[in-house]
């Protein structure tokens, strides 16, 4: 087993098929956790699996990490993976980060009521129902936990053509704030990451001059890579943070 700030520890990823959450599959992997990386494209998030992980390098014993399909919007999909995680593993992840996340961006003036809902079903209704289930088995098996939520920091200042999104995201910090006063007496933590424009296939389709804008606004001057929030998720989870709860992380550049 790695050596590492979250050794020997169970960590559940959404979206781990990309981007962000393949990062944090990536650092927190390196940093000694056994990894089960979640995605509704179940292909990805076997790729992470074999390629973004201590694993890929020989580091971690062969089977530890594994790959599951699960879609967050929906609570039988949630059910699976719980019932699959506690066949193979015998105990609850006690690291759970919510990367899972979608955009539909439109004007407010053209937005559709079907995109509005789909961005709230994933991220933010997504968010809750892991939250909800992952939490409960801890406070059933008597163990601690820390989740990490990744929000946005558009859901802080808002950014034209994402209504939907912004307010999704928002809505991941008020409820970061609650559940972590009610878990508290638990002894789960609760966090959200801010991040602000990071390099990932989200953020591929914004038009380079739309980037060139928003690179002057942030004092750092580049866009941030996956890694980089990844580092804060994986000290967020570990007991490195273990009096920070309730709280948000801007990793912005700046911004
Ligand atoms: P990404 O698009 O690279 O990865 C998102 C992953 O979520 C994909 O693998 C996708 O298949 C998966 N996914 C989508 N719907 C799902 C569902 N219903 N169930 C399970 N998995 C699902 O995006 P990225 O950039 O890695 O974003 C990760 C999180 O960070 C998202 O919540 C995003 O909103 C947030 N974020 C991203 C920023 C950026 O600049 N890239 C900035 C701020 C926040």
């Amino acid at each position: 087993m790695v050596a590492g700030i979250v050794s020997g520890r169970l960590a559940l990823v959404t979206g781990a098929g990309s981007g962000i959450g393949r990062a944090a599959c990536q650092v927190l992997s390196r940093e000694g956790a056994t990894v089960i990386a979640a995605d509704i494209n179940y292909q990805s998030a076997i790729e992470t699996i074999k390629k973004h992980t201590a694993l890929a390098s020989g580091a971690n014993a062969v089977g530890d990490h594994c790959a599951f399909e699960l879609d967050v919007s929906n609570t039988k999909s949630i059910l699976d993976l719980f019932t699959k995680l506690q066949r193979q593993y015998k105990a609850p992840p006690t690291i759970i980060i919510n990367s899972a996340g979608i955009t539909r961006d439109n004007w407010l003036l053209k937005l559709s009521e079907d995109d509005f809902n789909s961005v709230h079903d994933v991220n933010l209704k997504g968010t809750f129902l892991i939250m909800q289930t992952f939490a409960k088995a801890l406070t059933e098996a008597s163990l601690s936990g820390s989740i990490v939520n990744i929000s946005s920091i558009v859901g802080k200042y808002g950014n034209m053509g994402q209504t939907n999104y912004s307010a999704s995201k928002a809505g991941v910090v008020g409820m970061t704030k609650t559940a972590a006063k009610e878990l508290g007496k638990f002894n789960i933590r609760v966090n959200a990451i801010l991040p602000g424009f990071i390099d990932t296939p989200m953020v591929k389709t914004v038009p380079e001059k739309v980037k060139e804008g928003m690179f002057k606004m942030i004092p750092l001057g580049r866009l941030g890579d996956p890694t980089e929030v990844a580092e804060v998720i994986t000290f967020l989870s570990s007991d490195k943070s273990s009096y920070i709860t309730g709280t948000t992380v801007e990793v912005t550049g700046g911004f």
